[in-house]
């Protein structure tokens, strides 16, 4: 059919293009907002309300166990659906991205957030949680459970069930750590039970080879007077020096480092050494001062070597001093995840009042007092100052190594006090019996003759 009027063709069609240039939005369509008055209705509503029982698409929660992790009020300990190979691994992915920060991949509790400071998060792996229906891990995430927020927000209810079925795959996986951990796999060569005993029977073995013969040979001077044994210890001890410190190094890496085995640091075995150099010179300062006040050797001891060994004590309290502050301002600075929460564990609840006793008695208070002739040269003032010396290593040494057993929180246990008694009292008997079964003095050391004119420090 042809148009009979050209000018209305134009017109409708121009407006057609009109129209359809000119956007109108749905949200800009009118409509009543929800709940807006209107005349429409007798009742003066613009909506009917629902009918009664009506459930929005999506929430018909009729299976409660399944939304609430809860029968009776009771938690359940089934799971509401069976869960699949497929499950588990959306579980998985889901608990990498919700509950892993705090919890950590392996469930330990140990995450990123808590390494930085965040409260504890609980360990899945202990006794009570291994032992949770699993309703409990449900009811957790839906409605949070004491410093931990709700979860119900963002992860829906069925990927809580299989987060859940994926928090007891890590229970049951017995050696979960070392499986989900990259890092201490590739440890495991050297961090393992025989080569650790293995290494350590070798410390022993070249410490005790050290000890025999240098006190070997010093018994047999005391015997012959032998002038050449004095250059077959200085041939052993020269070496002995690096030897004692490759071993010591690796000891302190095996015993106390390889507790936390994620962090490191390089600095350790030299802090460490010089911590118990700094030790041994505070023992056996005291305990010369002790003999002296006993026991002939009186005559030989000067002011001048108290004066001389309370400065050796000095130099190396402000090498230990510069070792441990060197590497908590290495750490620091550098602020890396895998290093850090070394130091934010032991800065951190009542371990920041045991690091400030440190600062203050283990470097400034006998900085100050070493440094005064007055209290070198008096050897009862030496004395304690080395006693104070000796009790603050022992605090230094539970300072590094106990947080790594309980994190952030002061415990302290009956082993603490135990432990230090027992090794330290075995120490000191085998000592003490050696030091009894020999004269105090290297009666034939040529040296000894000339000590106080030459002011050499035995
Ligand atoms: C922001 C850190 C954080 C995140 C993320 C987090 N949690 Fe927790 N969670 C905690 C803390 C902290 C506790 C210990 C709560 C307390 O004792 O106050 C805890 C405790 C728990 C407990 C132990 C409850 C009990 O009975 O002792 C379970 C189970 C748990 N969380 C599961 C999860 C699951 C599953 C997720 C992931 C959906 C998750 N958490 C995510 C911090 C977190």
């Amino acid at each position: 059919m042809r148009a009979k009027h050209p000018l209305l063709f134009v017109s409708s069609l121009a407006g057609f293009v009109a129209m359809a240039g000119c956007r109108q939005d749905m949200h800009n369509q009118p409509r009543y907002k929800p709940l807006a008055p209107s005349d429409f209705f007798g009742d003066g509503r613009s909506a009917r309300p629902v009918v009664e029982g009506t459930v929005a698409r999506g929430h018909l929660r009729i299976d409660k166990a399944r939304y609430t992790g809860k029968e009776n009020d009771m938690d359940v300990t089934e799971f509401p659906f069976p869960i699949t190979r497929a499950d588990l691994l959306r579980g998985q992915e889901r608990f990498n991205i919700y509950c892993s920060p705090c919890h950590s991949r392996i469930g330990d509790g140990n995450g990123m957030v808590v390494r930085r400071g965040f409260r504890q998060a609980a360990s899945y792996h202990t006794d009570k949680l291994s032992k949770a229906p699993i309703g409990h891990f449900f009811d957790v995430m839906t409605n949070g459970f004491g410093a931990m927020p709700s979860y119900a927000s963002r992860v829906e209810p069925d990927d809580r069930w299989r987060i859940a079925a994926y928090i007891r795959v890590l229970q049951f996986s017995e050696d979960a750590k070392a499986v989900h951990d990259a890092n201490i796999q590739s440890k495991a060569v050297y961090l393992n039970i025989p080569f650790f005993i293995g290494r350590a029977l070798i410390y022993f073995a070249v410490w005790f080879l050290y000890s025999h013969l240098l006190t070997k040979w010093s018994a047999e001077q005391d015997r012959t007077g032998d002038e050449r044994l004095i250059g077959k210890m200085r041939a052993i001890s020269a070496p002995g020096l690096v030897v004692f410190t490759i071993t010591a190094t690796f000891a302190f890496i095996d015993w106390i480092m390889s507790l936390e085995p994620h962090w490191f640091s390089t600095i350790y075995g030299a802090m460490f050494i010089i911590g118990e150099m700094l030790e041994s010179f505070a023992f056996v300062i005291a305990l010369m001062i002790v003999l002296s006040k006993l026991s002939a050797i009186k005559k030989f001891i000067m002011p001048q070597h108290l004066h001389d060994l309370g400065n050796m004590m000095f130099a190396f309290m402000v090498l230990w001093a510069y070792l441990s502050f060197s590497q908590f301002l290495i750490i620091w600075a550098g602020n890396l995840p895998p290093e850090i929460p070394w130091y934010v564990s032991r800065l951190r609840g009542g371990w920041g009042w045991v690091a400030l006793t440190l600062v203050v008695f283990h470097f400034a208070t006998p900085f100050v007092l070493l440094l005064m002739r007055g209290i070198k040269r008096r050897a009862h003032r030496l004395f304690r100052v080395c006693l104070l010396m000796i009790a603050l290593r022992l605090v230094d040494v539970y300072w590094i190594t106990e947080p790594a057993f309980f994190g952030q929180n002061i415990r302290i246990h009956w082993m603490d006090f135990v432990t230090p008694l027992a090794v330290g009292g075995l120490w000191l008997a085998v000592f003490f019996g050696q030091l009894r079964s020999r004269p105090l003095l290297p009666m034939r050391d040529p040296r000894l003759q000339g000590a106080p004119r030459e002011m050499v420090a035995f």
